[in-house]
């Protein structure tokens, strides 16, 4: 399979970390074709020289690789499925990278109907894709590997082949396993803290400079301590998907993980609450006690 090393590339879903991989792309001097569900999303990369297609369709024509950075399995479906889908005119003769955490099975279901497939699990933010900086963790056959490799290294400082496609969501739903449940533990903390009587500023300052504090939860704790949870780097119902589908990775290996459960119930419940399009630290406010007034 020849190199992805020349031609477009489609970006499909220009969310937190989608619009900044299209943006990345553009910097490198690849042309970028897009498409978002919400048009205006597309906006800023229209003006940086992307071009803005009417569906996902018409995002891949001409293309020899797509990136999908969609939230979900059901969104990726739609995307890929979907009326005016990628696959709407035929197979897709390039490469597709599936970028958004989804099931491991939801990118081997994609495989059946598309010749070359990767599943990538991103590790970073938004500026991390901005800048080329994420960790990637990629499942897929060698092939098609090795012909997405120049646009995964335009796009990760660091860049770990796993091994048969679906290892790249494994990877990944295991980081997010360790997240969820730090974050939620930083939460407890901060909630019992001030339910004590602490002052909270110096709670979370203290949990930021001591030997618990991992660099997320240093960067969370300084999230916390602002009070402001919206323009989030990473949804909570996004956490929440994530604890999920952890969990149903350890059910379908026989393992139970007492911490990814309860912490999957306090996310889903948390998305329930209506906190799922805030930042996942907001999980703090379906701890604390009713009324809440940490902001
Ligand atoms: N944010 C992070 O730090 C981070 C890091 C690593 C991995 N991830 C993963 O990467 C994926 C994207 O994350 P994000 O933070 O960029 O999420 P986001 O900001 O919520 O963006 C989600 C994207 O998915 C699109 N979408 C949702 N449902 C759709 C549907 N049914 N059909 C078509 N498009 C749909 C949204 O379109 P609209 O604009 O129309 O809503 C948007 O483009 C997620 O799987 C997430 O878990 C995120």
């Amino acid at each position: 399979m020849t190199p992805v090393t020349s031609g477009p590339v489609a970006v499909i879903g220009l969310g937190t970390m989608g619009s900044g991989l299209a943006a990345r792309l553009l910097d490198q001097g690849v042309r970028v074709r897009v498409w978002n569900r919400t048009p205006e999303r597309a906006e800023p990369l229209a003006r940086a020289g992307a071009f803005v297609a009417p569906h996902p369709a018409a995002a891949v024509e001409g293309t020899s690789a797509v990136i999908c950075a969609v939230a979900d399995g059901a969104a990726l479906g739609a995307v890929m499925r979907g009326p005016d889908g990628v696959l709407a005119a035929g197979p897709y003769p390039g490469v597709v990278m599936c970028v958004g955490t989804v099931a491991p099975d939801e990118v081997i279901q994609i495989a059946g109907d598309v010749s070359s497939v990767l599943d990538v699990g991103m590790l970073g933010n938004a500026d991390h894709a901005r800048d080329g900086e994420l960790r990637l963790f990629v499942g897929g056959d060698e092939r098609a590997f090795n012909a997405a490799r120049p646009i995964l290294r335009m796009l990760g400082k660091e860049i770990a082949h796993l091994g048969a496609l679906g290892s790249g969501m494994r990877m990944k739903l295991c980081l997010n396993l360790l997240m969820g449940i730090e974050v939620q533990a930083l939460a407890e903390a901060t909630e019992l803290a001030t339910a004590c009587g602490l002052d909270r500023q110096l709670v979370l300052k203290t949990v930021a400079n001591s030997g618990f504090a991992s660099p997320v939860m240093a960067f969370k704790s300084r999230r916390l301590a602002s009070g402001r949870y919206d323009e989030p780097d990473f949804r909570l119902r996004l956490m929440a998907k994530d604890l999920m589908l952890a969990s149903k990775q350890a059910a379908a290996v026989g393992l139970s993980l007492p911490l990814a459960t309860t912490a999957a119930e306090t996310h889903v419940r948390a998305t329930e609450q209506g906190l799922g399009d805030q930042d996942c630290v907001a999980v703090t406010r379906a701890l604390a006690p009713k009324p809440e007034n940490d902001t």
